[in-house]
């Protein structure tokens, strides 16, 4: 199968679908791979070594598209990209089409087979393909929140891990799943007095088995937030309820409980924020403040390090994209039911119920496209 990456053009978009040891991956399974020059530059690879991977380099994007059987990407296709699809073209990347008519409209029309990273699922519901997104969040979190404690940046001026003869900050994290862990994991690492809270409580039983003694599970609920954001320096929101806004855990009066200069990171805003007073902010411009508190709430965290998030993103997407086009993707997902699950709009047709259900339109059973 003819593999084609296009560099992604959306706004402050650096990672890449697929690295030199990827293409390496393809040649050895028999596949051409063409590579848009520079495509990887924002990542730190050259056209130099996707070449000595054994890719082609082509200088447009509209020779990838055209050249390509699958094409493999990291956002999905902007407007300007749409008509470059050609029918049949399989296209493997993040969709995100319940937020976006226009895309799932578009889709449609180029006849295109759409298969989406973010509904890629396994057996027991986890999303193997955002996994890595949230890992790089959680412990970007601590990263960015120490930043930002920092007196200059607009935070109480207080140090994560303390010195020899001064405590510690106080870290609280809400929610102690993908992100949350991660989170916990690095503010641990520096020394901070750790919190986690979460209402399933055989995730609490497990955090308080993997972490180290300096931190410690809560049952999630209003009373106990209300006692902890008082004492807390820092505090990160990774509460996820799927399919669901995230819940307000921390409301707009419960900033008047808190310290002057605390900072508030909530990973979750892209899910509606689990912070009241969040609201999307960008790379460019990360923070602001109310009432004192440092409010950081960037809705694509892993953009700021396109390196580690390439690597990440493409040690989980490769094997999946290996048995697409080793095997075509009607057997690839036949065989597999995880990427039987990523299959959303296919030939005209959306085969994913929620996205469907999104806008409106008819929902075609996928048992229909796969035989
Ligand atoms: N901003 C970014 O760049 C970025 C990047 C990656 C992920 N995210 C977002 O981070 C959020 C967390 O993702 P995740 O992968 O960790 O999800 P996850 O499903 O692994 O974890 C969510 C946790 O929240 C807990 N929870 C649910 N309701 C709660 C409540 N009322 N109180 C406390 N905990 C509660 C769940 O029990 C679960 O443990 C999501 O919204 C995700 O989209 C954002």
């Amino acid at each position: 199968m003819i593999i084609g990456v296009p560099k992604e053009i959306k706004n402050n978009e650096n990672r890449v679908a697929l690295t030199p040891a990827g293409v390496a991956e393809f040649r050895k399974n028999g596949h051409p791979v063409y590579i848009q020059s520079t495509a990887g530059v924002g990542s730190g690879f050259e056209d130099s070594e996707y070449e000595k991977a054994g890719a082609t380099i082509l200088p447009t994007i509209e020779a990838v598209y055209e050249i390509a059987e699958m094409i493999v990407k990291v956002k999905e296709p902007i407007t300007s990209e749409y008509a470059l699809i050609k029918e049949n073209q399989l296209l493997f990347t993040y969709f995100h089409f319940a937020s976006s008519e226009p895309l799932t409209h578009a889709m449609i029309e180029r006849n295109a087979v759409c298969l989406a990273y973010e509904t890629v699922e396994k057996a027991d519901r986890s999303l193997p393909l955002l996994v890595p997104m949230s890992e790089v969040a959680g412990r970007m979190a601590i990263q960015e929140g120490a930043k930002y404690l920092e007196k200059p940046m607009g935070g109480r001026g207080i140090l994560l891990g303390g010195v020899a003869g001064v405590k510690p900050a106080n870290v609280l994290i809400l929610g102690g799943g993908i992100v949350g862990t991660q989170a916990a994991k690095m503010a641990t690492g520096l020394g901070a007095n750790v919190t986690i809270v979460d209402v399933n409580l055989n995730r609490l039983r497990y955090l308080e088995d993997v972490l180290p003694a300096n931190a410690d599970t809560v049952m999630s609920n209003e009373y106990n937030i209300r006692q902890l954001v008082s004492q807390s320096d820092l505090i990160v929101g990774a509460v996820l309820i799927p399919g669901a806004k995230a819940p307000h855990l921390i409301t707009r009066d419960m900033l008047s409980l808190m310290k002057k200069g605390t900072v508030l990171v909530d990973v979750a805003v892209d899910q509606g924020g689990c912070i009241e007073t969040c609201t999307p902010t960008t790379h460019e411009n990360p923070t602001y403040e109310i009432d004192g508190i440092v409010h950081y709430c960037v809705a694509n965290m892993p953009g700021a390090v396109p390196y580690t998030s390439t690597l990440a993103l493409t040690n989980a997407t490769l094997p999946y994209a290996i048995q697409l086009a080793n095997k075509g993707w009607q057997q690839a997902c036949t065989q597999n039911e995880e990427l039987k699950k990523g299959l959303n709009v296919v030939n005209g047709k959306i085969v994913y119920k929620a996205v469907a259900d999104a806008w409106g339109l008819t929902y075609t059973p996928l048992e229909e496209v796969l035989n």
